[in-house]
């Protein structure tokens, strides 16, 4: 059985070195290669360049392992371990020349499914600003040497959120109708434009709470594991996990207050 803490130290030096590569390429200027889901959602050259090394690293490194990546799809492993990875997180940002993009990697345990894994390591690396986020589990959330913690409780001043926006147009309407749910109990909103970052950001305290509709497994899935080493709540929907229907995470106690805004839109029941 491997140790959680070198499936952690290998994904620290695949994230360096994958962020070295993608800030370099971002020096270079930016290829869009394709638009995907919708003519908002883009993939660059370089993020496909950056999943490539990735994931030929972790092949080279640990072969048996399963690998769940953004660009180049799923394969499964025999380890029980998988791989989920965002190459370049917030791609749109990276395109656009805005420095808050990351690297995210987690190793999985269990069927790789976020309603059923369990989070081992996690890192989000941005290269902008050669931030490591860097988590293990049971074992604490850091960036760098600096061990996080979640805010335990939001200002009278209400809460610091952040949310985000899926790439179909259709789904505009209902984010800002939820926003509008939501802001009852925030001091203000903020929209970086990296999951994994807000997630991140939420482990160091720097965001009281995010909640986002639409994610997909490798956008949370380290940085997920992040915001509860961090001794903060991760959840939404399905099965009360983070996912596609909701995630959700903050401290406890916000936690719920965000969930009570959301109504059924953070419940398994309704859709
Ligand atoms: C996106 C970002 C964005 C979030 C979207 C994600 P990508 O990931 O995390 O903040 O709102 O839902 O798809 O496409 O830049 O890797």
């Amino acid at each position: 059985m491997t140790a959680a803490s070198d499936l952690h130290d290998l994904a620290v030096d695949i994230a360096c070195e994958a962020g070295q590569l993608a800030h370099r390429r971002r020096s270079e200027g930016v290829h869009v290669a394709a638009t995907k889901t919708a003519l908002a959602d883009i993939v660059t050259d370089a993020d496909r360049e950056v999943e490539a090394l990735i994931r030929t690293r972790l092949s080279a490194e640990r072969p048996d392992d399963g690998f769940l990546g953004e660009e180049s799809g799923a394969e499964r492993g025999t380890s029980g371990i998988t791989w989920v990875v965002d190459p370049i997180d917030g791609t749109v940002n990276y395109a656009y020349g805005i420095p808050s993009y990351a690297v995210s990697i987690a190793a999985v345990e269990g069927d790789p499914d976020p309603s059923a894994w369990t989070a081992l390591a996690g890192i989000v690396f941005n290269p902008s600003s050669g931030e490591l986020f860097h988590a293990t589990r049971d074992a604490g959330a850091w960036l760098g040497a600096e061990r996080l913690a979640v805010n335990a409780e939001p200002s009278p001043a209400g809460a610091l959120l952040a949310t985000g926006f899926g790439y179909d147009p259709a789904t505009h309407a209902p984010n800002l109708e939820r926003i509008s749910r939501v802001m009852p109990i925030a001091r203000d909103l903020r929209r970086i434009g990296a999951a994994s970052l807000d997630l991140a950001f939420v482990a160091a305290g720097r965001l009281d709470g995010y909640f986002e509709r639409g994610l997909n497994p490798w956008d949370h899935a380290a940085g997920a594991l992040l915001v509860e080493e961090a001794g903060g709540r991760v959840g939404g929907a399905p099965h009360g996990r983070p996912g596609k229907r909701m995630t959700v995470a903050a401290g406890a106690v916000l936690y719920d207050a965000i969930v009570a805004q959301l109504g059924a839109d953070a419940r398994d029941e309704d859709g």
